[in-house]
């Protein structure tokens, strides 16, 4: 029987012309750049997998949206929209609009821990969440289950809290933890769905111990796929309902709106809750902004409103996951092991197993990243040594489990054939793994090293 063969569910209506520069100019790039990705220009990558974040495509709807934007500083058309949209997609009551997913943070933290010295677990803090922990001076708790730190072990739903290390943290000390967060997927895990079943054993759990559960809601879409996909039960069940299901088990969540939402920029933060939306409010006022537009124009919320309801789109949601399975595919038959299966949002090469000459202070994840340029002006981002930083106390470097090299791919952006550019620059990258050399910093700053680090290379780079 002829296979059915199916394509983006999108035909392309605008284009943005971009071009490969030659080897000679990504490698000036490269050595201009101090060997570091983030201070490339924009204009010199080819195929940018830096992170999903901010960086989809709208649809021509939500470009249409953006002309109802109604920028009045109070009560416009634009927020009831947007609260609408998530009251009939999330099911959430209460939506303060913010910034981006960060803005949510800082509110709901601030209203839920505002005297510090508090444990706040997670199933795996993302960066900003944990910094926003720590900011607080409250200490985050990862509990995931053991095996999301076992990249080539293939299961359904790594992204899964350890429910048993929660209840018995929550024996020991209810009283020092002001909330429970599960992060969909989990993006430091490498973007691993979450299961219904996880979830409603977590919920169980926080309803007996009364603390606040709530979801950072990123990818939510992704994560409700994945549950219809692989958990039993769920196969006849539309994206909608089992987001409901998912949402109905918490108190509220944070959003970033530059995911799921799929805009360029926003986010919220929404609640069941009455009074937690009425102290958050007041927050949300010194940080963000009046609670109807919270950071954002009128006309944001609107392409963001418009998001909601396309994001649970399941033909676009097959579309998106199976992208990303399909460059998987493509890094592994290059050659590159990765954390398996592949997440909803990324690929996540095990540069620390492809690089073994390389020891975890000469950053393989890192290299791994100005090969991938040099080789394929692609640019994509190390999640390893470099980014976790050093220990307060001893000033060592902060070596994670895993050295990692994550591929994000921005959403209705790229094509396959892009995806088959960056599986070429792959394998290209591991034909030469052996002679890849190691980097050491020329400049370092105290806090998020990462983004303006400059390094060196400990043998020539190769040719
Ligand atoms: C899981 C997770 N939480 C929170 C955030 C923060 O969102 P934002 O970048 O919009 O502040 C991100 C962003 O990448 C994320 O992946």
């Amino acid at each position: 029987m002829r296979r059915e063969i199916r394509a983006e569910p999108y035909r392309i209506k605008m284009v943005e012309p971009m071009t490969l520069p030659s080897r000679e100019r990504r490698v000036a790039r490269m050595v201009e750049a101090g060997y570091n990705p983030f201070s490339l220009r924009s204009r010199d990558v080819y195929i940018d997998l830096l992170t999903d974040s901010g960086t989809g495509a709208m649809s021509d709807l939500q470009w249409a949206a953006l002309l109802s934007g109604d920028e009045s500083y109070a009560g416009s058309d634009s927020f009831y929209r947007l609260e609408q949209a998530v009251q009939a997609v999330m099911g959430f009551r209460h939506v303060i609009p913010t910034h981006q997913g960060r803005g949510a943070e800082n509110v709901l933290l601030s209203t839920l821990m505002p005297e510090g010295g508090k444990l706040v677990p997670n199933n795996m803090h993302f960066d900003t969440t944990k910094a926003h922990v720590l900011h607080k001076r409250g200490e985050p708790v990862d509990l995931p289950v053991p095996v999301a730190y076992s990249p080539s072990v293939r299961q359904d739903f790594k992204g899964n809290m350890d429910s048993e290390a929660l209840e018995s943290l929550l024996s020991r000390r209810r009283a020092d933890v002001p909330l429970i967060i599960m992060t969909l997927t989990c993006n430091s895990g490498g973007g691993q769905p979450v299961s219904m079943a996880n979830l409603r054993e977590v919920s169980q759990i926080a309803g007996r111990y009364g603390v606040p559960f709530f979801l950072d809601a990123c990818r939510f879409a992704e994560n409700a796929y994945f549950i219809k996909e692989r958990e039993p039960g769920y196969a006849a069940c539309s994206i909608g309902q089992i987001v409901r299901e998912m949402m109905s088990y918490a108190d509220g969540c944070t959003m970033s709106a530059k995911k799921d939402a799929l805009v360029n920029i926003g986010g919220f933060l929404a609640t069941n809750d009455p009074a937690l939306y009425r102290q958050a409010t007041v927050w949300a006022v010194l940080f963000e902004g009046f609670p109807t537009y919270g950071g954002l124009a009128g006309r944001d919320m609107e392409a963001m409103a418009q998001g909601l309801y396309e994001v649970i789109d399941e033909e676009y949601l097959a579309d998106r996951i199976g992208q990303v399975a399909y460059l998987a595919e493509r890094v592994r038959l290059a050659g590159a092991p990765i954390v398996e299966p592949p997440g909803g949002h990324a690929v996540y090469i095990d540069a620390g197993a492809l690089l073994p000459h390389l020891k975890p202070y000469e950053f393989p994840g890192w290299a791994m990243s100005v090969a991938l340029y040099i080789e394929g002006g692609v640019r994509a981002v190390e999640i390893g040594t470099v980014l976790a930083g050093r220990k307060a106390g001893t000033g060592e470097h902060d070596h994670p489990r895993l050295e990692l090299l994550r591929l994000a791919v921005p959403r209705r952006v790229y094509t396959h054939r892009h995806m088959d550019a960056v599986g070429d620059a792959v394998a290209a990258v591991v034909e030469k793994k052996r002679q890849l050399p190691g980097l050491f910093f020329t400049y370092e700053a105290p806090v998020l090293r990462h983004f303006t680090a400059r390094f060196g290379t400990l043998q020539e780079w190769p040719g």
